[in-house]
């Protein structure tokens, strides 16, 4: 029963404010996202990259100038190709905006593997895409270099075990050049099993990808920074070689159809709606309520 003024004012703006959110269910997706890219509908990418950068230190962008590794170089290039890119993870590094990476140096494949699986449950939104270069600090410790490719193998099809994980696509990377005695020793043993396992597991079914690293950077030259460079560690320049690696895996992996809109359905952006109600209301023979302008903001998140 309506027994005041602003209790009917309450109840109709209850109403309309549902019926308002019925109405945004029933369109599914009906807001646009602030900062829509205004790149044409034709080069617009039908979903969102949720990218997760995981790995030991060439991940988390060590003897980068910036701090933002290969991760703002590919960011942008993903960009300017047509995608909304979310970068994930529970870290943060570099001077980007979307800093997010999984980096953690010195870790061998193993203590990758276990620091990255205690981050993913609490990640807000869930990858779709994984990027992974892990395997230089085994090299360098001489870690049972034969057992590389099961303890890759392992990792990954821990990560496709994990909730709202099952359909995301993995980009193993190869690992780098390197000028460490132990990494140059052995890296070449673990980029064969690399190479291997993803051939294998993707003629199984597992949506994988191979980023191809062997030629794409040289040391000296892409390690270098102010004159000086380091053993394992590239420069921005030689990130900016990594990053591009990265993109024509992942754009290849796209064009397959291997990419698809998994994890962690994104929620749109905080949106206001203004609703204006003008109406007038006879609740009874004698009284009349008039609820002049209503005018109510709501936020969908
Ligand atoms: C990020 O760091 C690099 C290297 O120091 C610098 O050149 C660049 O201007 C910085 N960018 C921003 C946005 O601060
Ligand atoms: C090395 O890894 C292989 C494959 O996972 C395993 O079978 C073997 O026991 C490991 N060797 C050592 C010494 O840990």
């Amino acid at each position: 029963m309506v027994t005041s003024r602003g209790e009917l004012s309450r109840s109709l703006i209850a109403f309309v404010v549902s019926f308002s959110l019925l109405a945004a269910s029933v369109n599914g997706y009906p807001f646009t996202a602030s900062g829509a890219s205004d790149l044409s509908e034709r080069d617009h990418k039908p979903f969102e990259l949720k990218v997760w950068p995981v790995g030991a230190s060439i991940t988390w962008g060590q003897h980068s100038q910036s701090g933002n590794g290969y991760r703002k170089p590919l960011r942008d290039e993903l960009v300017s190709d047509g995608w909304d890119v979310d970068m994930v993870g529970s870290k943060h590094n570099g001077n980007m905006t979307d800093d997010n990476v999984e980096g953690y140096p010195g870790y061998t494949i193993a203590k990758v593997e276990a620091a990255a699986m205690e981050a993913l449950p609490k990640l807000p939104n869930k990858p779709n895409l994984v990027l992974i270069n892990a395997g230089t600090n085994d090299c360098h410790l001489n870690l049972n270099i034969t057992g590389a490719g099961d303890r890759m193998q392992k990792f990954i099809d821990t990560i496709l075990k994990e909730k709202d994980m099952e359909k995301a696509t993995i980009i193993l990377s190869t690992l780098i050049p390197s000028n460490d005695k132990e990494v140059k020793a052995h890296r070449d043993a673990v980029n064969e099993q690399y190479r291997k396992l993803v051939t294998a597991m993707s003629k199984k079914g597992t949506a994988i990808r191979l980023a191809e690293m062997e030629k794409a950077l040289s040391w000296p030259a892409d390690y270098t920074v102010d004159g000086k460079a380091d053993d394992t560690h590239p420069s921005d320049a030689g990130y900016a070689k990594m990053a591009k690696v990265w993109f024509e895996a992942i754009k290849g992996a796209y064009n397959d159809g291997v990419i698809k809109a998994t994890g962690t359905v994104a929620s749109p952006d905080t949106v206001t709606e203004v609703i204006s109600v003008e109406s007038t209301v006879v609740v009874g023979p004698n009284v009349e309520v008039e609820v002049e302008v209503v005018t109510e903001t709501i936020t969908v998140s």
